[in-house]
């Protein structure tokens, strides 16, 4: 058994025992100015499976959700719909809470970030931090617009990459070489609002202070000493807290008491300020005692989980304070997606903290999805809409089984790959799990009343040996390692069904004498397709709905799946008929949802632009952009034709020589031969990356017909290509190499 991802931290035992637990669950809030897509619903989707799991086990469970609702996009997307943000975020609550609803997601409280309570519970934070000092104002200067009298976050700046010179590219990197600068490097650069030429201008800013000891010494002893978070989340902490080389993994050591043995070297701490304010014009709340100035969308938007939460309280009387304050015995869990870990894990805990709330118990992040292997894509139609889904008429626990397949606790991305779902679905819930009832149901109903006998009690041991059993199984859902559940609830279905194959009911109710032993065999398989239905309703709620409606079994929690009595389907007991519980899905069926939402490329207008995902800053830690988003590849650039990309003159080049460059820490002197009479002298920013050692006798990919340029050390004459992830999670270049046999000169088409 591996223990890839497995958490390392258990959740509070009161007294030593695991009773009745309390639990405050959230989803990340999505964002007001679009679509829920699959992308998402893999959040939504894996925390309402595990929401639905620990409800089943009696805990009391609250699972609340919001809108996202502030920021620039929200405002500059309502003013070119000619609406005003208020009307723009109704509607997309509207259709939010509609989507998530066809696709079972059972919030118990889905709210918006532009609420009373939120804005209260802001400046509270707000006041409370900056009265332990930790709120800094300080003047910075930033890209503004004269014309439309806004600062401009820096994906609202477009202009030419200042290494690459590639045209249209945002004022924080470059999409074409994966260049990162800061936009008042970008060559015509120019408001993406207005078109206007940006000026600098000079602001006042609040800081939270991050860079404040006391912060880097609190998250240690949080994330790191007790032991929180996924193995990949707290390396990428330790990166940020600067304790990378720390030695290995004795930031988890403790003494036998709990007590953490570690020296908190609070001083190491590398983390930078956080810039918490935004100028007029913003949507969002106004800073207390700071005219003009509001709340960056980030401070507030995590807020919004306390503010869903404290309007569902007082509700319904629930103690909001017994479960947020700092002495709270209560958990508290935040699903996320990977592009938001540095908020969640950094910014909140420590907002929480040290304006006297509790901080997470833990926080659980999630892969992005692809389709098919690749990023979701317009052009392809994989970048799915939700509600296109449920209007082709596609059923929901289709994708709800899909996912939970395919889902485990690591932060590895998941792949929607279209035959596996069309085959899996089929083979698992169509194939497997409703045929049981098919196979056995009839023959109760036609032949018996629908009466159930007593169970073959010999079959029943021998399923209980074809699985992991049901605390095991428990166990997988606790661990969020939804695939191995999965695995599991099948191999006892393929356990079923292979007594039915044995057994063979259509032969038994042929003959005279056999209806007895009929009855017995149908009433054993309906019992164990019981349990498993009751297994998987955390999965398939619906369908498990249906099922135990048929079955007429009343009490479903999870201690009711016991193999070892017959007690709530007893002998006698009279079960409905049933109808197809679920359906195959056809390849047609997910071509047509495919052409649904194919779309054209559209350039980017104030409209279609959407902030893409974290980049790398200039301060060197991988910090989300302004209103980070991720959908897919809305930021990619229009197609272009056979004869535009003909333009480009790649070749094969063979580096000769690397060497570093006096004065400059990016980059690299590079002597490529192209197979030309005489080699090349080409500088690149590489260095960060690669060791000029490792890059001699690489053969490998350059634009041969760039321009020469004239640089500080000399003139380049050609570019090497590399790869770069453009979300920051993955950092560093990668060079492209050709295979053996390939030679200095050949082009590359
Ligand atoms: N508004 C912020 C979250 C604020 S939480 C205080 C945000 N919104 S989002 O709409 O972009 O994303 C919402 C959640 O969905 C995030 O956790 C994000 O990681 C997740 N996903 C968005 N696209 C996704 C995929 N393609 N795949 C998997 N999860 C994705 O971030
Ligand atoms: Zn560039």
């Amino acid at each position: 058994m591996t223990t890839l991802g497995q958490d390392k931290f258990t959740p509070p035992q009161h007294q030593g025992v695991a009773l009745k637990r309390k639990m405050l669950v959230t989803s990340a809030l999505p964002y007001a100015n679009g679509d829920i897509h699959l992308g998402h619903l893999v959040e939504y989707l894996q925390t309402d499976i595990w929401v639905r799991f620990q409800k089943m086990r009696g805990h009391e469970v609250h699972y609340v959700c919001a809108d996202d609702t502030h920021g620039t996009p929200v405002m500059l997307r309502a003013e070119s719909l000619g609406i005003t943000p208020e009307a723009l975020i109704d509607r997309v609550w509207q259709e939010h809470t509609r989507d998530f609803a066809a696709f079972g997601v059972a919030f118990d409280h889905y709210y918006s970030t532009h609420s009373p309570e939120n804005q209260a519970l802001a400046n509270h934070i707000y006041l409370a931090l900056r009265d332990g000092g930790f709120i800094e104002k300080r003047s910075i200067e930033q890209m503004y617009d004269p014309e439309r009298s806004m600062f401009l976050p820096d994906r609202f700046i477009k202009g030419t990459c200042p290494r690459c010179k590639a045209v249209d590219q945002y004022g924080d990197s470059c999409e074409a070489c994966g260049a990162t600068y800061s936009p008042t490097d970008l060559i015509d650069a120019r408001s993406v609002v207005s078109g206007a030429k940006p000026i600098r201008k000079v602001s006042d800013h609040y800081f939270f202070k991050l860079s404040d000891p006391r912060c880097g010494a609190f998250l240690r002893q949080w994330a790191l000493m007790d032991g929180r978070l996924q193995t990949e989340a707290r390396n990428k902490l330790k990166e940020w807290l600067g304790d990378s080389d720390a030695s290995a993994d004795n930031s988890q050591a403790s003494s036998s008491d709990g007590q953490a043995i570690v020296d908190v070297d609070a001083n190491a701490s590398k983390l930078a300020d956080w810039d918490i304010s935004r100028d007029a014009p913003y949507f969002g709340f106004e800073i207390p005692e700071a005219p003009g100035k509001y709340f960056y969308v980030w401070l507030d938007a995590p807020i919004g989980y306390y503010a869903s939460f404290k309007r569902y309280a007082d509700d319904r009387g629930l103690d909001f304070d017994a479960f947020t304050k700092a002495e709270s015995p209560w958990e508290q869990y935040h699903f996320i997606g990977k592009d938001i870990l540095y908020f969640h894990t950094l910014f909140w805990p420590a907002m929480l903290h040290f304006s006297g709330f509790r901080a997470p118990t833990n926080v659980f992040a999630h892969g992005f999805l692809t389709v098919d292997g690749q990023k979701m894509s317009k052009s392809r139609g994989t970048f799915i809409n939700a509600k296109s889904y449920i209007d082709q008429g596609l059923n929901p626990e289709w994708l709800r089984y899909y996912f939970a397949a395919k889902l485990n606790a690591s932060m590895e991305d998941i792949d929607l790959n279209l035959d596996d779902f069309i085959a899996r679905v089929n083979a698992d819930l169509v194939g497997k799990l409703v045929n049981i009832a098919a196979r056995c149901s009839g023959f109760l109903i036609k032949k018996f009343e629908g009466k159930l006998a007593v169970s073959d009690t010999e079959a029943m041991a021998e399923f209980g040996k074809a699985w992991c059993g049901t605390e095991t199984l428990a166990q997988h859902y606790e661990h969020r390692e939804f695939s191995r559940a999965m695995r599991e609830v099948m191999s006892l279905c393929d356990a079923v069904n292979q007594y039915i194959d044995q057994n063979k009911p259509w032969e038994l109710a042929k003959q005279a004498d056999q209806q007895d032993r009929l009855q017995v065999v149908c009433s054993t398989a309906i019992r164990a397709f019981a349990h498993l239905m009751r297994m998987l309703q955390p999965v398939l709620p619906n369908t498990a709905q249906l099922a135990l409606d048929r079955l007429a079994v009343g009490q479903r929690g999870w201690d009711s799946i016991d193999f070892s009595s017959d007690a709530d389907l007893p002998e006698g007991h009279q079960i409905a008929a049933f109808q197809h519980l679920v359906t195959r899905v056809e390849r047609k069926q997910i071509d047509a949802l495919l052409e649904a939402n194919r779309s054209e490329q559209k350039a980017a207008s104030p409209e279609s632009l959407k902030p893409s995902n974290a980049s790398t800053t200039r301060t060197g830690v991988s910090q989300p952009n302004e209103s980070a988003q991720s959908d897919g590849n809305a930021n990619l650039p229009p197609f272009i034709g056979i004869d535009e990309f003909a333009k480009i003159d790649l070749r094969l080049g063979r580096i000769l020589e690397a060497q570093a460059v006096d004065g400059s820490d990016k980059l690299l002197k590079l002597v490529i031969d192209l197979g030309e009479a005489k080699p090349r002298t080409i500088f690149s920013g590489i260095k960060a990356s690669i060791s000029p050692e490792r890059l001699i006798g690489k053969l490998t990919a350059v634009v041969a017909n760039l321009a020469p340029r004239k640089m500080k050390f000399g003139v380049s004459e050609g570019m090497l290509l590399s790869a770069a992830d453009e979300s920051g999670q993955v950092s560093g270049m990668f060079l492209l190499e050709a295979e053996p046999g390939a030679a200095p000169g050949m082009k590359i088409r």
